[in-house]
């Protein structure tokens, strides 16, 4: 069968605008390096590509990724696999990086782009289950979950009912601060509607009267979020702004009854400060899902705390979801190869 693909070696790439790369005709089938076993995107891509998976429980390697895309026509990354400048001047052909994730500060976009290579990732299947997991935080931190969960079944539960035991925090009539009015923020202020509290949002641009009535959330600077807010949830993708957003300055303006819930990136707060911030109560607590380095390092003193739940980066991690992202992510991919518009590209 005859696909078409650019078969080209195509050298003088990086002097070409996207649009300008000659789509030919492919003679074999386009060949595709996935630096993950991921079953539905294996089954989607197997029958129209030349499949390279990378095996084993341990990620790649950049050494791994970097000699195993140089001479292919797509990459499928997830969110783990840094994707940078060095990785991307290696590839002599790539047309199209297509990340299973919704965030994309693992690669070098800008790079990508001079080289007419398309990026692609999966957001919205993933929306409502990330702000299902950015709630979750937000409840069992202020119900304090689990620490319940762990005095429970290490015996510590010793006497019954007792007034002044473990308490926590009410979420129902208190103040959201919702930062990064996007879909998944959007999504999160929906829930909260639910718990009858009040949303306070901050986002670069502030949203037209009938969408702020529609979500029913009040837009505020992001200084009088931090000191309005109850709950802050942070819904912001990482970059050269959004980089330790959260530090000393902006912690010292929550409240100190105040919980901070990070499902975004890790680096949009300065871990250091947060871990003054919890040590010396300038704020109650923290719910978070992402950190600044992943996995979470064994000294890290936010495992010391108690005022905090901690959970792997499982923002979009149920069984439905993670299949819906691997569809969109071989189809993306799929479709640039086939000289398509991929369902959702990164725009530069
Ligand atoms: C993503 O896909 O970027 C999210 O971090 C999922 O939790």
């Amino acid at each position: 069968m005859v696909n078409e693909f650019d078969l080209n070696h195509n050298t003088d790439r990086i002097k070409l605008k996207k649009s300008e790369v000659n789509p030919c005709i492919y003679l074999k089938k386009p060949s595709v390096y996935m630096t993950r076993y991921i079953p539905k995107a294996v089954e989607i891509l197997s029958a129209s590509c030349d499949l390279t998976v990378h095996k084993g429980r341990a990620f790649p390697s950049k050494k791994d990724i970097i000699k195993n895309v140089s001479n292919k026509d797509g990459l499928l990354c997830s969110l783990s696999d840094v994707i940078d400048n060095e990785v991307i001047v290696a590839t002599k052909k790539l047309r199209v990086i297509s990340s299973y994730s919704v965030g994309y500060d693992h690669i070098d976009i800008d790079t990508a782009t001079r080289y007419g290579i398309c990026v692609t990732y999966t957001p919205e299947v993933l929306t409502e289950t990330t702000a299902d997991l950015a709630f979750t935080l937000l409840l069992t931190t202020a119900r304090r979950i689990t620490e319940a969960d762990v005095l429970v079944r290490s015996g510590q539960w010793r006497s019954g009912w007792k007034y002044d035991f473990m308490l926590g925090s009410d979420i129902n009539g208190k103040t959201l601060g919702i930062i990064g009015l996007g879909r998944i923020g959007s999504a999160v202020a929906k829930r909260s509607n639910g718990f009858k509290m009040r949303v306070l949002y901050h986002d670069r641009n502030r949203l037209p009267i009938e969408k702020e009535d529609e979500l029913a959330v009040e837009y505020r600077s992001l200084e009088d979020l931090l000191k309005e807010s109850d709950f802050v949830s942070i819904h912001l993708p990482l970059n050269n702004d959004t980089f330790h957003l959260f530090n000393e300055q902006k912690l010292k303006l929550m409240k100190p009854t105040s919980y901070l819930i990070n499902t975004a990136r890790g680096s949009i707060i300065d871990e250091k400060a947060l871990i003054r911030a919890l040590k010396q109560k300038w704020i109650a607590g923290a719910g978070l899902d992402v950190f600044e380095t992943e996995p979470i390092s064994r000294n890290n003193l936010l495992l010391k705390m108690n005022n905090i739940v901690l959970a792997p980066h499982v923002g979009s991690s149920t069984t439905e979801t993670r299949e819906k992202m691997a569809e969109v992510a071989a189809m993306n991919l799929l479709n640039v190869l086939n000289g398509k518009k991929p369902l959702y590209e990164v725009k530069s």
